[in-house]
């Protein structure tokens, strides 16, 4: 079975509207694992507008089945993951203006940095994945900095209109690609109920980090029934291929 990470960021936006204490994303996080989460995605941003660093250590100490660590690839944040220790870390690229994680990380144009910050984590036994766009160049940068896997990015197959099944044909290559070179192949980024069959289906995709969609539809039905949905769809997509 694919597994499912869940993002559990936007609780933490919602708690820091109100710079209190709830919603708190580390309950949301058991709760998604109670519901067949088989682990749990934050990302700590450099200007900490959700999760905080207290959240981190506090996740690290509760999840059960894994944590995932999404950063960017500077010095700060790689001394803050090798404090934490978790399980994997996903490096991402981050502008304090956007508004989410909006391209790639241009694994091809900082080689030296990346490879370096790849090898202090792995160094200390966590696994690293790159989050990349569905590109032959970057997929291949990946492999030579010596990366655990990649995170394929699938924004731009989520926001295509007209295009989509180009979009998809992309991701379907990059995953192939990647897999053939040996690399461990996930994929996430503005996925939901709607339009994630496709992906899940893709034999050489064996994690999504999902997180948007759940947290909206948890607001609607709870965090088990939005994480138990989500698992159906995705034992259907395999069922049915
Ligand atoms: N994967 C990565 C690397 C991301 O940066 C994000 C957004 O934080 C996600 C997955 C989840 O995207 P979404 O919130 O659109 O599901």
């Amino acid at each position: 079975m694919i597994r499912l990470g869940v993002n559990v960021d936007h609780v933490a936006t919602l708690r820091e509207a109100r710079r209190i204490d709830i919603p708190d994303p580390v309950e949301a996080a058991l709760l998604a694992e109670k519901a067949g989460a088989d682990g749990i995605t934050v990302h700590l941003r450099e200007d900490r507008r959700h999760i905080q660093e207290r959240d981190v250590e506090l996740l690290r100490e509760q999840v059960r089945t894994k944590l995932n660590l999404e950063m960017a690839a500077t010095d700060e944040m790689v001394r803050l993951a090798e404090r934490f220790r978790p399980d994997d870390a996903c490096f991402v690229p981050e502008r304090r203006e956007e508004l989410t994680t909006e391209g790639g990380l241009n694994v091809l144009g900082h080689r030296g940095r990346i490879r370096e910050a790849v090898e202090r984590l792995q160094g200390k036994g966590i696994r690293v994945s790159l989050f990349t766009n569905p590109e032959t160049d970057q997929i291949e940068a990946s492999r030579e900095v010596g990366a655990h896997g990649v995170e394929i990015h699938t924004g731009r197959y989520c926001d295509a209109t007209r295009d989509k099944a180009r979009e998809l044909a992309e991701v379907v290559a990059a995953a192939c690609l990647a897999e053939r070179l040996g690399l461990e192949v996930h994929a996430g980024h503005g996925l939901n109920y709607h339009n994630v069959l496709p992906i899940a289906a893709l034999p050489e995709i064996v994690e999504l980090n999902i997180g948007h969609s759940i947290v909206a539809r948890a607001v609607m039905v709870g965090m088990e029934r939005a994480v138990r949905e989500m698992k159906e769809l995705l034992r259907s997509s395999r069922e049915t291929r």
